[in-house]
């Protein structure tokens, strides 16, 4: 099978979420299970210039958009034993950072429209383009408005997968003409609540459409986690199913990672001690056999962090010691940091964006507080895991998928339901009482034991290729 796979950023190439981790490692799956699997992204300016050495120009095309007509460079590379189209505009994609310029409609238009132009310039045609979030959802419109009848673009199937359902693309409606340029006759696909949204026009035109686990597929049906477009996906879910995201299991592998104090593995989890007593140092925390919660996070509520400050001092009160990463509002790094200038022995926090730091957390932590309001998927208590640190998460989206509640014996972590701090914090005492008890490396051992590589989902997204191409639409 031939899969275009396309994005707004993918490892090793461009990264700002866990979307990049996704469309890095899913494409490298697909190709170790025999299918050709190629990404197409930007060419951003922090593609770096080793990696610039190694790629090779292969042609360039033009590119409409709306009005205008644009330039677009392809270059090749190659990683993982996966062929990356990197695409080059300057004026759209040589800018500092991914997202948030005042142009950002036109910028993915233009890397919407570039994917499906594409297909005609390179030698490889693809039974399958899956595109992922809004930057490529118009892959699809395009699809069925423009390109499905040309030649060369005959029997294509399309995929969205939805990574977070908060980020739509919605924009005036004078995008549509300007900007979109398809024909006026086919607005009613890209409008919604009398705007432009992107995200929805997906919904209309691909083929499947899916969400990064099982559960987010049916949340997102309730307006509570929508963002206002349940009633754009009432009519769809026939076409609407979930397949849990899985990790890079070599980039997180306890046994080799470079960057934490001592390497073990589920046979042997002596190094996870040192790992903690290396971290606890290197954080300036007191060494007193103390649990230890790793928090990487952006800091904002919608991953629970106002839960995490509500009940803060009940769980210093409880015994436990917080290494903290991440950024975000500024009420929240304000409150960590006062928390850490108060209590510097018992909490750490680091504002910043440091994939080592996070790699020595993981490692030497004991236990991993994830309490989202909603998580579409969610790798980071996948990744704990995988280097034995106990995760402590709301009963949501791909958190509720991946950990189950080790209270009724054969669990791998600890669950609440409701969205309440009291809640979490009775999740995090029983977590406590466990550390303290015999049982616990048990746990650690047994979590270090789950598959939470990609072998499982790729066999899902194969199942899901094949259906669409063996159907029949005639
Ligand atoms: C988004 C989601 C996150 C998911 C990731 C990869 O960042 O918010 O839950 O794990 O995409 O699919």
């Amino acid at each position: 099978m031939n899969i275009l796979y396309t994005a707004s950023e993918a490892l090793p190439y461009a990264a700002s979420g866990g979307l990049a981790d996704v469309a890095g490692s899913l494409p490298a799956a697909l190709c170790k299970a025999g299918h050709d699997c190629r990404v197409v992204l930007p060419l951003y300016k922090s593609v770096t210039q080793e990696q610039r050495a190694e790629l090779k120009f292969l042609l360039n095309f033009t590119v409409d958009v709306g009005w205008r007509r644009q330039y677009c460079g392809v270059f090749e590379g190659h990683a993982n034993g996966v062929t990356y189209y990197l695409l080059d505009n300057e004026y759209y994609f040589a800018r500092d950072g991914l997202y948030g310029f005042y142009d950002d409609c036109e910028r993915f238009v233009f890397l919407s429209r570039a994917v499906i132009e594409l297909v005609s310039h390179i030698d490889f045609k693809p039974d399958i383009i899956n595109c992922n979030d809004w930057q490529t959802a118009l892959v699809p419109v395009y699809y069925q408005t423009v390109y499905k009848f040309r030649p060369g673009y005959e029997d294509i199937k399309t995929v969205f997968t939805i990574h977070n359902i908060q980020y739509q693309g919605r924009y005036g409606m004078d995008v549509l003409g300007d900007i979109i340029g398809i024909p006026l006759y086919h607005a009613r696909l890209l409008e919604y609540d009398g705007a432009v949204n992107l995200m929805k026009g997906a919904f209309e035109t691909a083929d499947k459409i899916t969400t990064v686990s099982p559960s987010y597929a049916w949340e997102i049906l309730d307006p509570w986690y929508s963002h206002g477009l349940d009633r754009a996906l009432a009519g769809k879910q026939y076409k609407l199913c979930g397949f849990l995201n899985g990790i890079d299991t070599d980039l997180y592998d306890p046994s080799h990672d470079k960057a934490i104090a001592k390497n073990y593995s589920a046979d042997d989890i002596s190094g996870k001690a040192a790992c903690k007593k290396a971290l606890l140092k290197e954080l300036g925390l007191a060494d007193d056999g103390s649990p230890v919660i790793g928090i990487i996070t952006r800091f904002v509520s919608h991953k629970g962090i106002d839960l995490i400050k509500y009940v803060f001092e009940e769980m210093l009160g409880l015994g436990c010691q917080f290494a903290i990463l991440g950024s975000g509002e500024k009420i929240f790094e304000d409150f960590f940091k006062e928390m850490a200038w108060r209590r510097n022995d018992r909490v750490s926090v680091t504002v910043g964006f440091r994939p080592d730091l996070a790699k020595r957390i993981y490692a030497g932590a004991d236990m991993f507080l994830m309490p989202s309001q909603s998580e579409p998927c969610g790798l980071a208590q996948m990744i704990s895991m995988r280097y034995g640190t106990v995760p402590i998460v709301r009963e949501t989206g791909g958190l509720r998928d991946s950990v189950k509640d080790a209270g009724g014996g054969d669990g791998n972590g600890f669950t609440f339901k409701t969205y309440n701090a009291h809640d979490m914090l009775s999740a995090v005492s029983r977590a406590n009482d466990l550390y303290h008890s015999d049982n616990w490396d048990d746990l650690v051992r047994h979590d270090m034991k789950c598959d939470y590589s990609w072998d499982q989902s790729a066999k899902l997204y194969i199942g899901l290729y094949e259906e669409l191409i063996n159907r029949n639409d005639s």
